[in-house]
């Protein structure tokens, strides 16, 4: 790399992303570049690297649907940057896109063409072109395909890149040609505005193509330099459900194997799934299709089990995450993510969803439910129970089949069980309600007053038996 562009004070990079087209081939209402890859939508992995390259500026080119890219793109803005949007109606090609952004790009920048639909290019890749350009050359991203068909070849002579030639332009000598152009450049602002300028559609397609602007560098005498990678996943684009697929599964390998760098333990790194951030401390280990959402954590020696959907959820160290458990916590740093206490454990079966806020040693059984409700040290509810809107002590025992009776139709209402109760099975707590300390009810019971510490409560019809009860018959 050059010293100047690990200046501070080096030129500013200003990205524009081509995000115009229709793609066709998804066979989908949503446009192309919203649909999700890893959870997010393939512009925002392409937004989110040029963040990664501390932009200036991004401006993407928008056309078909752009309402709806716009807005989606709006919903995730950071200010870290400038983001606009400038419209491309109708579409005439990639030169034709580009021109739509002379009025907002700035003349001492090195302008970064990128597409929405290209998700996985690295940002130490794009450093490099960046590097490349230095501010005062045309770079290409380029790349060589055993199979170059549909690509635009890299056409130079001796060694000098010449131009960079359509399939449906290029002459059957050209066709041969296997270095071809990933849809990537870094070039100079005020060259680029000058030589849009120049573009015609004289060609076989009737297209404004972007790739003209290299025959007019190398007319001008402006150095071309072709920065080639191998890594064939950064400059794949996603045209249809296939590609969309291989490059997901592209990303989560990447993933896998960076996780397991830092050490986690993954039953097999092709069945894990990460849609958005995972954070794992120190001897974590994942069972077999587990798929995590949003921000999780995961503290030291937390092992979760096969087949666990995690959303938006800490994991304190220790906790044991059984097999088929459901966490769904709400927006990361919101009062409904859910925390899962050191040591506790979870599942198999278990759901816990926005607001389960769980304390060390508390054990959640198979088919109970926790929202928004806290339960403190040491708490346990086993099997098969509802726990809504509740504050529940220290060391409570919540039978099985027992429930909180938290919604009257109307409002939602809070039951307090205080340290140490214990819940009888099959009790319906009708909220609001607070069960005293100590206390124990009786299986069974179905609770509409508070009740006072230390007692039993019993609220359930009294059990009488009739001596030679004789059976109706026939
Ligand atoms: C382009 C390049 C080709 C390169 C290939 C790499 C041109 C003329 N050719 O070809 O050299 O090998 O990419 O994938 O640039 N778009 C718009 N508005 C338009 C046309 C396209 O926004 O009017 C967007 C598309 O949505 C897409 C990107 O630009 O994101 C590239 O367009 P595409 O039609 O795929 O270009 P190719 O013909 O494949
Ligand atoms: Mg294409």
């Amino acid at each position: 790399m050059s010293g100047k562009s690990n200046d501070p004070q080096a030129t500013p990079v200003d990205v524009v992303i081509m995000a115009a087209g229709k793609g066709t081939r998804m066979k989908s209402r949503l446009p192309k570049v919203l649909h999700r890859l890893a959870g997010r939508a393939l512009v925002q992995h392409v937004v989110d690297t040029a963040a990664a390259l501390s932009a200036r500026q991004v401006t993407v080119i928008t056309g078909h649907g752009a309402d709806e890219v716009e807005a989606a793109l709006n919903a995730n803005r950071s200010g870290e940057f400038e983001l606009g949007f400038v419209r491309q109606e109708p579409q005439l090609g990639t030169g034709h896109a580009v021109q739509q952004t002379v009025p907002v790009l700035r003349d001492d920048g090195i302008v970064v063409v990128l597409s929405g639909d290209v998700p996985l290019t690295q940002a130490d890749t794009l450093q490099q072109l960046i590097a490349a350009c230095d501010g005062s050359r045309l770079a290409l991203l380029t790349i060589d395909f055993a199979d170059p068909t549909g690509y635009g070849r890299i056409v130079r002579t001796d060694a000098a890149v010449q131009a960079i030639v359509e399939q449906k332009d290029a002459t059957t000598e050209q066709l041969g040609i296997t270095e071809v152009y990933s849809g990537i450049m870094a070039v100079p602002a005020a060259q680029l505005k000058r030589w849009l300028a120049r573009i015609d559609n004289h060609n076989a397609q009737g297209e404004y193509y972007l790739t003209q602007i290299v025959a007019f560098a190398v007319a001008d005498g402006v150095p071309v330099v072709a920065h080639k990678i191998t890594d064939a996943c950064q400059v794949a684009g996603v045209n249809n459900p296939v590609q969309l697929a291989e490059l997901e599964r592209a990303y989560q390998q990447r993933l896998a194997v960076q996780l397991m760098e830092q050490g986690v333990r993954l039953a097999d790194p092709a069945r894990l799934d990460v849609r958005g951030s995972l954070h794992c401390a120190q001897d974590v280990s994942i069972d077999v299709n587990c798929v995590f959402e949003g921000e999780v954590s995961l503290g030291e020696g937390v092992r979760v089990g096969a087949n666990c959907v995690i959303s938006n959820a800490s994991i304190a160290a220790g906790a044991v995450i059984h097999p088929f458990t459901h966490i769904e916590g709400g927006r990361p740093g919101s009062k409904d993510e859910v925390e899962v206490g050191a040591g506790a454990l979870i599942g198999p079966f278990a759901r816990l969803r926005p607001g389960a806020r769980l304390g060390a040693e508390v054990h959640i059984g198979n088919f109970v439910e926790v929202k928004n409700a806290t339960l403190a040290k040491g708490a346990k509810a086993n099997h098969l129970a509802y726990l809504g809107d509740a504050t529940v002590g220290e060391r409570v025992n919540f039978g099985a089949g027992s429930i909180t009776a938290n919604y009257d139709g109307a409002f939602k209402h809070r039951t307090i069980i205080e340290a140490d109760v214990h819940i009888g099975s099959n009790c319906v707590l009708i909220a609001p309600m607070t069960v005293g300390a100590g206390g124990t009810v009786g299986g069974g019971s179905t609770l509409t007053k508070d009740t006072p510490p230390l007692a039993l409560t019993v609220a359930r019809a009294r059990q009488i038996s009739i001596p030679k009860w004789k059976r109706p018959s026939k």
